[in-house]
């Protein structure tokens, strides 16, 4: 099974997100693919509840606080997320570590809030091009890792993303070869962390300027789980196309 996730940023309102669902052809998407789709939040309402939706599609929500309830302007918490239809949550994706200030403390209270409320964290974890110039990869991702490390023992099920920074809406993407060297550093420190049953189950997604013409290699690469597309997966026929790409 490989999950094939799109993370549509701050982009598609509910009208938008309804003619995705009538161009995405479901069934040209081999049933050993999981779909996630991640809309703002105001378009998660509909779009969970939206009859068109395959049952295949899983919704997400793409941040959400780490109180259930409070005095926190523009904020949504993992309980409204949930009531209102998502079962997965991104947490830490970096545009909000590095736009938004997000630290590694707020990640991991962000990871308990997901686990208290049913959602399983999707948890980003990649590199900024100045830290990858200076060799400092696998320091930076583990160090990211290591601070939900104690949420990913409590939580029953979650997932984590690589996305290097320099290759987020930029074009430029991670060789497969960069993919599986990254993953197989995060995997090793689940092994050690969860023991190989439940590293083995926690799916390691890329993402990283994935698109139909790369998604291939980038799915067969060893210990790439899935991909998490952002630009591409606004598109229901690039996505559609990723979801089978190399099946
Ligand atoms: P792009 O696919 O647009 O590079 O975005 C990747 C991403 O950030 C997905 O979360």
């Amino acid at each position: 099974m490989k999950v094939i996730a799109g993370n549509w940023k701050m982009h598609m309102g509910p009208a938008e997100a309804r003619a995705f669902l009538g161009g995405l052809n479901v069934e040209a998407v081999p049933f050993d693919r999981q779909l996630i789709l991640f809309p703002p939040s105001l378009t998660l309402v509909s779009l969970a509840a939206d009859p068109a939706r395959d049952g295949r599609v899983r919704v997400g929500v793409q941040n959400i606080h780490w109180e259930d309830q409070g005095a926190f302007t523009g904020e949504v918490s993992a309980p409204m997320a949930a009531e209102c239809g998502a079962t997965f949550a991104l947490i830490g994706h970096s545009e909000r570590r590095h736009v938004f200030g997000e630290t590694d403390e707020e990640v991991a209270l962000k990871a308990a809030a997901a686990r208290r409320h049913g959602l399983v964290p999707v948890i980003c974890v990649g590199e900024t091009l100045s830290e990858r110039q200076a060799g400092h990869v696998d320091e930076v991702i583990l160090r990211q890792l290591d601070a939900v490390i104690p949420e990913l023992r409590e939580a029953e099920h979650a997932l984590i993303a690589y996305e290097p920074v320099w290759a987020i809406g930029t074009g430029e993407t991670a060789t497969p070869q960069d993919a599986s060297a990254a993953h197989t550093t995060l995997r090793r420190r689940l092994v050690d962390a969860l023991g190989p049953k439940k590293a083995d189950a926690t799916a390691i997604l890329y993402g990283g300027s994935v698109k139909p013409g790369n998604a291939a290699e980038l799915l067969s690469a060893p210990e790439v789980d899935g991909v998490l597309v952002g630009g591409a997966s606004l598109d229901p026929h690039s996505f559609a196309q990723i979801a089978a790409a190399g099946a």
